[in-house]
């Protein structure tokens, strides 16, 4: 039977990419973006290349709209086999260069957790039973390296200085549910793992960073392909990073 993939905020950036190298692999992608158009627009590219995808409704942070396409899903679909939770988001006031520890907002926090962290947890849930019929369900939460406590905690490292504090702190925060979710989910045989995918030119991650999409989706893809029974790892390019 054929796989089914659902990509969050898959209309843009890494998750288009994602769910186009997903369709080439002959996986039914369903095209996740909260809004209309731009997900509708991403969704009939792929079909013009002769690809299986399908559009989703899907705002991460309205329980309305996460309510809704999980129903979409489950009347399309008997099943989900892998669940990609990319959409993500960085407050454009927070600068990359200063520690805004001290100063930001609860407001910014809490926005940039609704999304990143909150919305994420509660599609998940909702999105169980239907990936639990997979039988060989794959979950893959695109993290940042700028969640690993390690790196942050470490002078020498070269992402020391680069500390957002929201988005920082919200990625950790969803390192965390990979892991308790791979503890649980290990006895349905669903993995549930981090992907760190690279610096790369997005909206998110600006004209400024040294790499394309094209270059950086393959951490996601890879995950997101692999049968292996690797589960509760964070990974870059194949390896295994710190939390
Ligand atoms: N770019 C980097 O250097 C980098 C590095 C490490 C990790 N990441 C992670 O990679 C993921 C993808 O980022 P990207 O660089 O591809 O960024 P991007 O081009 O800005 O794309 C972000 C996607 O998330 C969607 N989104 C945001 N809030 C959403 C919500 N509430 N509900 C549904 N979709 C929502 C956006 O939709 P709209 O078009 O509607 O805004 C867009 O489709 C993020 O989780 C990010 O943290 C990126």
């Amino acid at each position: 039977m054929k796989k089914v993939a659902l990509i969050t905020g898959a209309n843009k950036g890494l998750g288009f990419q994602t769910a186009k190298e997903l369709a080439k692999n002959g996986i039914k992608v369903l095209i996740g973006a909260r809004n209309m158009e731009r997900g509708q627009t991403a969704t009939n590219q792929l079909q013009s290349e002769g690809l299986d995808a399908e559009y989703v409704q899907l705002d991460v942070s309205n329980p309305e709209s996460i309510k809704s396409a999980v129903q979409q899903i489950a009347s399309n679909h008997d099943q989900l086999d892998i669940l990609i939770n990319n959409a993500g988001i960085i407050h454009k006031d927070e600068d990359w260069q200063i520690n805004t520890v001290e100063s930001i907002p609860s407001k910014i926090l809490k926005e940039t957790f609704e999304t990143n962290f909150f919305g994420l947890i509660d599609l998940t849930q909702q999105l169980l039973p239907l990936i639990k019929k997979s039988g060989a369900g794959n979950i893959v939460n695109v993290s940042s390296i700028l969640g690993s406590l390690g790196e942050g905690n470490n002078p020498e490292s070269m992402y020391y200085t680069v500390k957002p504090f929201a988005y920082n702190a919200s990625k950790a925060a969803l390192n965390s549910f990979t892991i308790h979710l791979a503890a649980a989910l290990k006895e349905h045989n669903i993995k549930v793992n981090s992907a760190h995918p690279g610096w790369v030119r997005t909206d998110l991650g600006t004209e400024h960073a040294p790499l394309s999409v094209e270059e950086v989706a393959k951490t996601i893809i890879d995950l997101a392909l692999d049968t292996s029974k690797e589960t509760a790892k964070f990974v870059h390019l194949g390896e295994e990073i710190a939390w």
